[in-house]
């Protein structure tokens, strides 16, 4: 089954096309390059030892899209990931955000092949600020942190009208709650090019030396050490969870489907319970400093797995001593 990865050179990206390729799918990659690394395709064949076909693309050129398509009409499934994702740039500029992930959005949905599986790349961020954990898939969407939360809302609204619109359209929303860690070959992982942002990259890159000292954003939260709560779930996991969705959508007896679904690991983890487990794994210290809580964040975000659990088929394997073991592999070995 041909599948065609938008965004396939990214973090996310890259390590669903290795679990894909492993999987005996074949793969085209799309990306703009924009946050990500030509090297990375490299990479990808080292690791699968297959081939695979790239091209360079930008979603929001519709030119470029409808030529895309017209010359790969024999794509059998889509997994889209292709998007901005900083949190804090999309406040700064947030019709950069609208602009590049909605039309990437509506171009992908419009040019694609018909009725064929088509998987996004969502977030946890739809739920906004909820007030009960674990949370689930039935919780509502929330008032959008950020203009990046946001576009995530919209799209999952412009697959549901899409799906409504229709006779066979199927589809599947992921909502990654935190995804860390690298594959264990230590040849890709999440290379951020600015400054990183969220947590996993910023330590290890503190720890490496590139940065002096993390900042613990709030130790003044009502949880067990003060520190906000998170679901870290292992990329390798989360790669796998998109080979179950494109399962699922081809096992489908219906020609029309649309779903959502948490990729978490159903556990909460605070800011130092990861530093500490970070050094008890890699028997490294952690430069850190409490410093004020971030503006936007969540006191407490973990999954309810249990809807994806029954359905997909799929559950987290890795714990959380691997993902940070391999968070620092990769720091390692990319520098
Ligand atoms: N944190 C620090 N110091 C840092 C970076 C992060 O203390 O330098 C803390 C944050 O305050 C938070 C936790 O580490 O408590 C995790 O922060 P991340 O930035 O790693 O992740 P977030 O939970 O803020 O963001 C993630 C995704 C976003 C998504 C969001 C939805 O990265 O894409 O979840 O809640 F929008």
């Amino acid at each position: 089954m041909k599948i065609l990865v938008t965004g396939g050179l990214g973090y996310l990206g890259s390590h669903v096309v290795v679990d894909l390729l492993k999987n005996s799918f074949s793969v085209v990659i799309i990306d703009n390059l924009i946050n990500s690394d030509i090297s990375s395709l490299d990479c990808i064949t080292n690791i699968s030892n297959k081939n695979l076909v790239f091209e360079k693309l930008d979603l929001t050129k519709e030119k470029q899209v409808e030529e895309f398509f017209n010359r790969n009409s024999d794509i059998e499934g889509v997994i889209h990931f292709a998007a901005l994702k900083s949190v804090r740039e999309s406040i700064k500029y947030p019709l950069k955000y609208y602009h590049n992930n909605v039309t990437g959005m509506i171009l992908l949905l419009e040019y694609m092949p018909k009725g064929i599986p088509f998987v996004f790349s969502s977030s946890c961020t739809v739920y906004g600020a909820v007030e009960n954990n674990p949370i689930d898939e039935n919780t509502p969407y929330g008032n959008p942190q950020s203009p990046y939360a946001h576009t995530k809302q919209i799209c999952e609204i412009i697959m549901n009208s899409k799906f409504k619109s229709e006779v066979n359209f199927k589809g599947i929303s992921l909502r990654y709650f935190n995804p860390i860690g690298a594959h264990p070959s230590g040849l890709i992982g999440e290379n951020p090019k600015n400054k990183p942002e969220n947590l996993v990259p910023y330590l290890t890159q503190v720890v490496s030396g590139r940065r002096e000292e993390l900042t613990v954003f709030g130790n003044d939260y009502l949880t067990i050490d003060g520190t906000c709560i998170r679901d870290y779930i292992h990329v390798m996991d989360l790669a796998d969870s998109h080979i179950a969705a494109i399962n699922h959508l081809n096992n489908l007896k219906s020609k029309k489907y649309l779903d959502d679904f948490n990729i978490g690991t159903g556990k909460g983890i605070s800011v130092i319970q990861l530093i500490k487990m970070f050094e008890e794994s890699t028997g490294k210290k952690v430069q850190y400093k409490i410093g004020k809580r971030r503006p936007g964040d969540l006191e407490v975000a973990y999954a309810n797995t249990k809807k994806t659990e029954k359905i997909l088929g799929w559950k987290s394997k890795y714990t959380l001593d691997e993902a940070l073991q391999s968070a620092w592999n990769w720091e390692l070995n990319h520098q």
